[in-house]
């Protein structure tokens, strides 16, 4: 179901959820301060109840109402990256509802930058709980449409047009000066490194992991498989009777439909979902995809294919 901005300031200021634009993907939204309104966004997306939600406010003047300190060194990064497609978690204050925070003792925050989704915390004055608006573990939405799709059309939904970053934000939990990256996003590591300084003492994890990020995420219901050349995936399209081929830059499969995407991250990025949205749509057997170089810009893409191509049988 459609809705417009004033209804949707409406639906929630009376506790409803409703999915609203946010430049990385659309997200599921209700009142961050209101347990029913959370515990509904947890049933909505089938998600299970130990992998917390990020609170979205709209300026770091509210950090103080969720977290219990806002390090020198938190401020920093807030101030370098908000509003923007990044996360800090936080020691929480004891008055956060243990379901935006699934028992953790911290929780996540970010200031949107999308104008849809600053008027809605404006107008609401309201902190606004919000997952990614699918199902547990499938594909994350960049349109209004992909979320009717994936959740149906009784959701209401505030269409703000396609998400331009495309991929879920940053996360960095902060404690001290102390820093730990959660999760890879269009806000590089370097990024981080570069804005927290030697000062900080990094606390440097092999697998980058967020409570409930576990690697079945960010899905297609098409089985994918990743090549590293070009000349590997022609190889493999030639004995795949039933497939999809999405290339990065240039080029084209002579028997399969051939999606192509840019050969730059942020505009891999921006395009990611919504092209592996259109080839899941068309009910291949499988899709083969092109991975761009292992340098630290594209990282986070490589993290969100590792993750879609990951299958369990
Ligand atoms: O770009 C985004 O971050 C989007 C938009 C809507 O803001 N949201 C998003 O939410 O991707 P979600 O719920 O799909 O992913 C949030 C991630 C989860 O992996 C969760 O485990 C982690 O954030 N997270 C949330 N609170 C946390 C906490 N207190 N400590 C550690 N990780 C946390
Ligand atoms: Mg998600």
């Amino acid at each position: 179901m459609q809705v417009n901005l004033a209804k949707a300031v409406a639906l929630l200021n009376s506790g409803k959820v409703v999915a609203i634009p946010t430049e990385t993907v659309y997200g599921l939204a209700a009142d961050a301060r209101n347990e029913d309104a959370l515990r509904e966004i947890y049933a909505i997306k089938q998600r299970p109840a130990d992998n917390p939600l990020i609170v979205h406010i709209a300026s770091s003047e509210q950090v103080l109402d969720w977290a219990e300190t806002f390090s020198p060194l938190a401020q920093k990064l807030a101030k370098a990256f908000w509003p923007g497609p990044f996360t800090l978690v936080l020691p929480a204050k004891s008055t956060v509802s243990s379901i935006v925070r699934a028992g953790e003792p911290t929780v996540a925050l970010r200031v949107p930058a999308h104008p849809v989704a600053q008027q809605l915390l404006q107008q609401t004055g309201l902190a606004l709980a919000a997952p990614s608006a699918n199902k547990y573990t499938q594909l994350s939405p960049t349109t209004a449409q992909h979320v009717k799709n994936g959740l149906g059309a009784h959701v209401a939904v505030l269409d703000g047009g396609a998400c331009q970053v495309g991929i879920e934000s940053t996360i960095v939990a902060v404690n001290g000066d102390q820093w730990q990256l959660l999760r890879l996003g269009m806000i590089a590591e370097m990024d981080v490194k570069a804005v927290a300084g030697l000062a900080a003492t990094v606390e440097k994890q092999v697998c980058p992991k967020a409570p409930g990020q576990h690697l079945l995420h960010y899905s297609p219901k098409t089985p994918m498989q990743l090549f590293s050349s070009r000349q590997a995936l022609m190889q493999a399209a030639a004995t795949e009777t039933n497939c999809a081929a999405l290339l990065i830059g240039e080029g084209k499969m002579t028997n399969s439909p051939t999606f192509n995407l840019p050969n730059n991250p942020a505009g891999m990025a921006e395009k990611l979902y919504e092209t592996l949205h259109q080839m899941d749509a068309l009910r291949m057997t499988k899709l083969l995809i092109e991975t761009p170089p292992k340098s630290p810009a594209w990282l986070a893409i490589h993290d969100r294919l590792g993750r879609a191509s990951y299958k369990i049988d």
